[in-house]
Parts: C-alpha cells; structure tokens; sequence
C-alpha cells in the first residue's frame, strides 16, 4: 500500500479496475465519490468542486462527489457526453472498524437508461448492434426503456449506415471499428460506439437469446438461430445484461423486420425532404413537427415510426385511411378518445420501469391511472366503424385487476420514494398497521413527555426533539442547567444548550425505531410484492401501449387533417401520381392561410413519367417537387393529404437529391458528392419509384452541368421511374424532343416591364428566361450594377446564339413554343447526342464520369 492508500481507496482501484471505461460512482454513504481521473473528468463536465484527499501527501488523490438523492442528474449529464457510468453501491450495512463490502449493481450506458431525466418522450432510445458476415449487415436495436426489440438484414453497408442514420441510436456496439462508426455532423448524430469484438464470437450465435426468453427455437423471430440476425440479438441482448444485471428490465423477444415491406427512404432523402430536422436551423419546421398533434409519448413515438417505415402494402394502407376518414367524420368520437389519451402516461416506459427493482411508488399509480383511461377507451371503441379502431379496442385490455391492486395497495399521492414510508395504504396489510399503530403509540408517548417533563422540572422552555445522528432527546438551555433532574443521561453539548437523554426516553425511543424498522420493511416487501406483480403481465401491458399509441396515431391524423383541410387520397397500384390543388404541407403552415398557390401535378409510367420544372430562381419549383415527394410519403404511411385531390400509385422507394451549390455543408467536392448521389439513385431506382431531382448538375460549369443532367435524365426516362426534375438551364427542355415520356413544366412568372413577379403556378411548356437580373434586382443589387449585367448578358445571348446556329439544330432554342425535332445526325449537337447514349452510366466512377465529360466537351469545342 502506497503511501496515500486506505483500504476504501485499494477497494476502489480493484472496483475500477474491473470498468475502466465507465466513471464509476462510489457509494460513501449519502454521496457518490469519484476518484483519480474520473474525478478531473467529471468534475470539469459536471461543473462540480474537484478536491483532494490526502492534501499534504506527496501524492494526493483527486476526488469530487455528488449526493446520491441528486445523482440521476448527474449522470444524465455524463451520459450526454456519451461516457458510461458505473454505479457501486454498498452491499451491507456498515459497522465500525470494518470496510463495508461494495458492489458495481449496475453500468449506465446512453444507450440503456431507463430515468426520465435521459429520454426524450416523443422519441426512442436505441440501442445498436451490428454484426456482419459474407451475406452483409445485421442491424439489431432495442429500446430498453420500451422493450422494443428488433433486427434486419441488409445486404450493403450504405444500406446499413442508411438504417442507422434512420434509427439514430445513442449507442451502437460493434465487433471493430468499420465505415459504419464515422460521425454524422449533418444530422448531429454522434452516438457512443462501444466496440466489443468478444460478444461477437459464438459457435451458437442464437443461444443467449434463447437463454434469455426461456425458448428452444427463434422460429416466432422470424430468423434461424445460426443467423446473422441472431448474432447481432445476441451480442446486444449480452450486452445489456451485463450493464443492466439485476435490473435488466423485461423487453420482447426480437422481431425480424424488412425493408422490402416498406418505402424505403435514404438518408440524403430524409434529410432533404426535412422530415425530423429543418435543413435551415436546428429548431426550424420539419413534416413530423407540422403533423404530430399526438397526445402520449407511445403516440409520439410510434407517429415517428409510420413516417420512417411508410407502407407499400395497399390494403394496410387503406385500413388506416378507413380509420382516418372514420374518425374524421365522426367528431364526437374523435373527442371522446382524444380526451381519453390526454390522461395516458408513458404506459410503455413505465411498465419497464417497473419490471426492474428501481422502481419507484409514483410509477404505480401513474400506471394505475393510465389503464383506467385505456378502459374507457374499450368502452368507446365500438362506436368506431373502421375495422382498425374496432380490432384496437377489442384487443385492449382495461386490466382492472392491476388496477385495483394498485388502488387497493398504494396511496393515491405517494411519496416519491419509499425511504421514509407512507406509500402503502392503511388497511393493506394487519402486521403493518400494528407497526404504525406503535409508532404512533410511541410518539404520543414522547409528546406527552415533554409535558410532563417541563412540569416536574419547572424548566418552561424544555424541548424533546429528534435528530438522526443522535435520535431523541429532551433539550435544557445552559441558564436552565442546574434544575435538571439527576437522571438525566448527558448526550451531546451545543454551545448554548445541552442534551440529555433518560432511560425511559431510551426505551419508548428504541420501541419506536424497531416499530419504523419493521414499518418500513414490510412497505418494502409488500411493495416489491406488487411490483412483482404487475411486471408478470408486462407484456400484456406493452402490447395495450401499442395499441394505445394506435389510437393516438390515427386520431392525430384526423386531428391534422381536420385543422389543414387534407383529404383522403386513393391508393392504388397502378402508375399514377395525380395531385388537384397539392399544397407543401409545411411551407403552407409557414405561409399562412391563404398565402399559399396551390399546385396540379399529374404524373403516371408513360407518357408522364418525368416532368422537366423549369422557371427562374425563387419561382416554386423546389417546394413544388418537394411536395409531391411528402404527398405521397403521407399517403403512404396512412395519412390524409394537402390537396383537394391524389391519387397515389404506389411507390417502392423516394429519393430526392438537391444539387450541389444547396449542399455545401458537405465536406466532400460539392460536383463529387452529387456525382455520387446520383449514381447511388441510377443504380437503385426502379419503375415504381419516385425521383426528386433538383437542380442536379448546378454543382460544376455550365456545359458539364448541363450535360450530366442531361444523361441523369435520360437514364431515369429509361428506368421509367417517376421523376421530378427542377433545373434553371431551360436549355433542358428539349430532352422532350427525344423522349416520349418527357413533358415540360415551369413555374410561372408574369413580367412586367423590368420587374417580375412570381405567381407560383405550374403552368405547360418550358420557361424561356432565367431572370436572373430581376432577381437580383429584387433581391436589392444597386441599379448600377445591374446596368453593366444587362450589357453583359446580352452581349451573352448574342454569342449563345450563335452557337446554337452553330450547333445546327433547334435542340438548344430559347423560345419554347418552338417544336423540338429530332437531333439531326450529322450536326455537333446530334453526335454528342449519340456519344452519351453511348455511355453506360452504370458502371462508371465519378471520376470516369469527369473525364468523359471532359472529352465531350473538348469534341464540342472542336466541331
Ligand atoms: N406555391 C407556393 N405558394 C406560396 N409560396 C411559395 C410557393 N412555392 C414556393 N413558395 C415560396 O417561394 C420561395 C421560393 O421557392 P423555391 O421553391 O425555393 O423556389 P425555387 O426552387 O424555384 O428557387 C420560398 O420562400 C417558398 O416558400
Ligand atoms: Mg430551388
């Protein structure tokens, strides 16, 4: 032993040894005490004084502490900074002379908390695994604090990154440090990565599942137990027993969910389309703010579930929509459940609460009184017509048995903690009553005494009081001194007033003590009890939660459809996108009422697959292109919709990608990411799919814009997925000429003189203008400098005109009345036609693409 070291102090580095990675707090009887490094550490984050032990040593050891009632703060904080915590209680009572016997009961991870003070209501806490072999990526994730649990398999590690830019788990645990681990500054997505390649070598990769949930075979997973996705459950399922020990909470058994059963949506799509985070600023408005009216967290929750996995399958969709319009229609029952759910609590954290031995005696009754809200939802749910609602509230149970023992056992108000008693109710229990009966017994019998005591000393200003170093004792000022009695026992001196105690104080005080003792071990115990209980139907109580959150969901959607006047769109599986007056459902909330131009758009697989948006800078057209792209998401996930009119064939995947010049947070070139975008796009896109382009190819100069942009277009006319594509190069506009299912749109502006004004509307045919100069004017560039642009750009046009005379064909013609014809063979203009249908778009790198780009060019120049 150094010469600094106590034997509490070898405890505790033979205690840290073991968790070297987690700050570990260190039970010293009402404060947690951290040491040595996590000291410094934490002391810094947490804003706490750092101080020492041993000051005058030669080596002093850092130390700071947090009191233990207060420690859930605490640790939150530490968790936000991604670190671990590992929580060392001591394990017996303490006795002089010996060192107490400490015990790490629990590591707290940000993937695996379970208090309020680290979750989010609205939105889930995952935590990650991720295993992979030769067939790809195995993605398993869990919500300790909800018990979901579930798996998927994906076949490519941008898929698999995909998947967890969508989940964002807190924590992600991982066998080495791979492409998945990189930070994701775009989304302020940072999670802690715990790598651990041990939990990830098994000769029987399902086993520890199995282990947990009691069952011989993963058949009801979904997945065999030599799997992939069994390993990755696994690997989780052992990390979270091993952070969690005793207080492993109940969750479910791991479900196996694909994506093949859903609208797959990437990540550079979620993020365009600004789905849970504005592109603009972190608090800006996003699609899931403007329609989450929900009203419990499992609502919230699950609201955000339907928006990340929307639906392909027509009949699911319908269901919902059924429901929709039901409630819709029916605004007494609508209010009767909404005000029903107002009074739910977060049913599903609760009950994992209560399923660990943390649990607390509000947890009870906030449950108690949630599922008294959930049987009257029963009652309410046969007034429902959809088929949806009716099943929901069949299916809910009002489990008025966990009720009433609740009711029965706990104080409607309970204290928040069962340290001082007074949770369980009079009556529950005869042994417990008699133990309070001599409690109160006793303390009558101390009031009664001081009393007596004043009367038989004459000591007016005598006190009995309490404290808990010294317990009871009767108070004397030191003026009063010389009139105590000569039985009185010295106890403690303070400096104007001494204490005594007497045998019979002794006594009546040692009876109330055992009278507390037992008090509170028999709460203890008939709380547990009940605790026990009531986590024995956790599943049953989760399964109400979803439903629950069902309800919520689709009443939410009544709720915005009824405020934003959307309407029920008509889901079917042909080729067609057929919007009558489609509004941007965020831009319009942002807009106002009546200030925002609503919009047809019609597409369909033939003629309509790919509709070219031209017009100049601020006309519309990324909020137009954008819109459809959330209209039909909407729809696909069971929603009504903003327009007074869809009709929605169903898509398989969304993919929008905005150009370059609007994505410089990135830190790749800007033409290069694009590039690569675009080539992820043409790689995945299929008939059904819907594409948002917008302003692809700005990302470089004019002629390498134009004619990727050009290629990009023809290749996704040849998929004959249903694309969108806003470019101010007009100059695109005769990609018509050549392919059929090509039509040109732009969004209308009126000019007037110099000025312009934008009239929002999609309007037939190609713009002829850019407008750049009476932007600009708008925007407040000086009259003088917009003097010398004009001179400029019509020296310009006169030279672009020229090469379009050049370029031998009406191909490149401003004027878009004109007819376009096909390119004629021989001109400069019609071979470089040829040259890039020539390209295989598919299998060419970037880089490739630049060079190729490069050589057209240079033939052009030289033609
Ligand atoms: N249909 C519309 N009605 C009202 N305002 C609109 C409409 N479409 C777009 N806006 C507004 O006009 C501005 C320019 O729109 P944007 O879509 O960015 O144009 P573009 O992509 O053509 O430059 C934005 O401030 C947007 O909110
Ligand atoms: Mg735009």
């Amino acid at each position: 032993m150094s010469e600094s070291s106590t034997p509490m102090l070898e405890q505790y580095k033979s205690i840290k040894s073991r968790y070297h990675d987690s700050i570990l707090f260190f039970r010293l009887g009402d404060f947690y005490e951290m040491f040595f490094e996590d000291a410094l550490a934490a002391s810094e984050i947490l804003g706490i004084t750092l101080t020492a032990r041993n000051k005058k040593s030669a080596s002093p050891v850092p130390f700071c502490g947090v009191p233990f009632h207060s420690a859930e703060r605490y640790v939150s904080k530490l968790l936000e900074f991604g670190l671990k915590v590992a929580i060392c209680e001591q394990v017996e009572e303490g006795q002089s002379g010996k060192l107490v016997e400490r015990r790490v009961v629990k590591v707290l991870t940000p993937g695996t908390v379970l208090g309020d003070e680290s979750l989010d209501s609205k939105t889930n806490n995952y935590i990650a695994s991720v295993s992979s072999d030769s067939s790809g990526y195995h993605l398993a994730h869990c919500d300790i604090s909800t018990g979901d649990f579930a798996v998927c398999s994906l076949k490519t590690e941008v898929a698999a990154r995909s998947e967890l830019l969508k989940l964002m788990p807190s924590e992600v645990v991982i066998a080495v440090e791979n492409g998945l681990c990189a930070a994701e500054s775009a989304v302020s997505w940072n999670p802690l990565f715990t790598i651990r390649q041990d939990l990830f070598v098994s000769s029987e990769p399902g086993s520890a599942v199995m282990k947990h949930f009691g069952i011989s075979s993963l058949a009801a997973c979904g997945f065999d137990e030599t799997s992939g996705a069994a390993l990755a459950c696994s690997a989780l399922l052992e990390y979270m027993r091993e952070t969690q020990m005793d207080y492993m909470p109940s969750i479910k058994l791991p479900v196996l969910y694909g994506a093949s059963s859903c609208v797959q949506i990437d990540e550079s799509t979620r993020k365009n389309l600004e789905l849970v985070k504005s592109m603009t600023s972190e608090d800006g408005p996003t699609l899931i703010k403007t329609i989450d009216l929900t009203l419990t967290p499992m609502g919230g929750r699950l609201l955000r579930k339907w928006m990340d996995y929307p639906l392909t399958q027509i009949d699911e969709i319908e269901s919902r929509l059924d429901a929709v319009e039901n409630l819709c229609a029916d605004s007494d029952l609508t209010d009767s459940i909404r005000t029903e759910l107002k009074g739910v609590n977060d049913i599903e954290r609760l009950i994992g609460r209560i399923s660990t031995p943390s649990s607390k005696p509000r947890d009870m009754t906030a449950l108690k009184d949630s599922l008294l809200r959930t049987s009257e939802l029963k009652k309410i749910a046969p007034r429902a017509a959809a088929p949806l609602l009716r099943g929901a509230g069949e299916k809910i149970d009002g489990f008025d048995s966990v009720t009433g023992r609740i009711a029965a056992t706990i104080y409607d108000e309970p204290p928040a903690t069962l340290a001082e008693g007074g949770v369980i109710k009079e009556g529950c229990d005869p042994d417990l009553d008699e133990f309070r009966r001599l409690r109160q017994e006793g303390r009558n019998w101390i009031s009664g005494f001081e009393q007596q005591q004043r009367e038989k000393t004459g000591i007016s200003s005598l006190k009995v009081g309490y404290n808990r170093v010294f317990g009871y004792y009767v108070e004397v000022t030191k003026t009063n001194i010389d009139k105590v009695p000569p039985q009185y026992v010295r106890k403690q001196t303070l400096s104007s007033s001494e204490r005594f105690t007497t045998p019979e104080l002794s006594e009546w005080e040692e009876k109330i003590k055992i009278a507390e003792d037992e008090m509170l071990r028999l709460e203890r115990e008939i709380f547990e009890g009940l605790r026990r209980e009531v986590s024995s139907v956790a599943d049953k109580i989760r399964e109400c939660a979803r439903l629950i959150a069902v309800f919520d969901v689709l009443s939410c959607f009544c709720a915005v459809a009824v405020r934003n006047g959307y309407t029920r769109p008509v889901i079917n599986g042909g080729g067609e996108i057929d919007i009558t007056d489609g509004r941007h459902p965020v831009v319009e909330q942002i807009r106002g009422a009546g200030a925002f131009v609503a919009n047809n758009v019609k597409m369909d697989d033939g003629e309509n697959r790919f509709l070219l948006i031209t017009g100049p800078n601020m006309a519309g057209k990324s909020t137009l292109i954008r819109q459809v792209a959330l209209t039909v998401l909407m729809a696909q996930m069971g929603s009504f919709v903003p327009c007074s009119k869809a009709v929605v064939g169903i898509t398989d995947k969304i993919f929008t990608r905005v150009g370059a010049s609007d994505n410089l947070a990135k830190g790749l070139s800007t033409f290069m990411s694009e590039m690569v975008e675009t080539a992820y796009i043409i790689r995945n896109c299929t008939p059904r799919s819907l594409v948002i382009l917008d302003e692809i190819g700005r990302g470089t100069g004019t002629f390498d814009g134009m004619s990727i942009a050009w290629a990009v277009a023809e290749h996704l006319h040849q998929v004959g997925a249903r694309s969108l594509f806003a470019t101010h190069y007009h100059e695109l506009a005769n990609l018509s000429a050549s392919n059929p299912g090509v039509k040109n749109y732009n969004v209308a502006v009126k000019k007037s003189g110099e000025e312009i004004v934008f009239l929002k509307k999609l309007v037939p045919g190609s713009s002829s203008h850019s407008y750049g100069i009476q932007v600009a004017a708008l925007a407040g560039v000086p009259e003088s400098v917009l003097v010398s642009a004009r001179k400029i750009l019509s020296s310009l046009e006169s030279m672009r005109a020229k090469m379009t005379e050049l370029m031998g064909a009406e191909q490149m013609t401003l004027f878009p009345d004109a007819e376009p014809e096909q390119p004629a063979e021989n001109s400069s203009f019609g071979k470089l036609a040829e040259d890039l249908s020539r390209i295989d778009t598919m299998n060419l790198t970037p880089a490739e693409a630049i060079k190729t780009i490069e050589e057209l060019k240079k033939k052009l120049e030289t033609d």
